[in-house]
């Protein structure tokens, strides 16, 4: 597996064991997956560049670092990936918001694009696809590819729980695009479900189940 990051941190790990758990609901679980969120964004902005500016203290005059460089635009998959947004939007409020709708068809397992609504310039912009779940990797690679073909030149793929199943095909298809997870999981089973997993995260986001 290749350009793929591990967030491994004690409060991902506490917080991800708690979306798993089926007894909990999902009041908490839109909270936890949020608050997980926020983690990830920390760690996916490390990169971000930095450009000097000068301020003034109330003491002197002074050379300071802060955010130059590209804009950076979430994009939620719809829908479970909304359940991301806040929780990014938290660490990065100057960011833009794109949306991409995919669903599974149940049926093929395949991924069915309904929506996409990006703000101007996507090639100028670092992009953060978020989905809690990276299954088959059908969705997140007809996402890239949807953005790419819109001009997207750089991006980042952000979930929850990934199957190495979904990890080796986006590396496949776009080995530009790096993956940053809170967990690898074991592997899929024979309905595509992430094992352990923790579900459809778009129903117990939702309440639709
Ligand atoms: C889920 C999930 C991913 C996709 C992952 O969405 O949020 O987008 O499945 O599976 P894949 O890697 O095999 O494509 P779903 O299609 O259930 O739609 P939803 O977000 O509307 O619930
Ligand atoms: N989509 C989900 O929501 N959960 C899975 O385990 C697989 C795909």
């Amino acid at each position: 597996m290749e350009n793929v990051h591990v967030i491994d941190h004690p409060l991902i790990q506490h917080k991800l064991t708690i979306i798993r758990d089926k007894n909990t609901g999902t009041k908490d679980f839109r909270d936890v997956v949020n608050e997980i969120a926020r983690l990830l964004a920390y760690e996916v902005s490390r990169e971000l560049p930095l450009k000097d500016i000068e301020i003034e203290t109330p003491l002197v005059k002074t050379t300071q670092k802060t955010i130059a460089g590209k804009k950076v635009v979430i994009v939620p998959i719809l829908r479970a990936g909304l359940g991301m947004v806040d929780g990014m939007l938290d660490l990065i409020p100057a960011a833009r918001v794109g949306h991409i709708g995919m669903y599974r068809n149940e049926e093929t397992m395949e991924p069915v694009e309904y929506f996409c609504k990006m703000p101007q310039g996507i090639d100028e912009r670092e992009l953060l696809i978020v989905d809690p779940m990276l299954a088959t990797g059908g969705s997140a690679i007809a996402a890239i590819d949807a953005l790419k073909k819109r001009g997207a030149k750089e991006m980042k793929l952000v979930v929850l729980v990934a199957a190495p199943e979904g990890i080796k095909k986006i590396n496949e298809a776009h080995p530009d695009v790096a993956i940053y997870t809170a967990a690898i999981d074991e592997k899929l089973n024979d309905k595509a479900y992430i094992e352990p997993g923790l579900g459809d995260a778009g129903d117990r986001l939702f309440g639709t189940l």
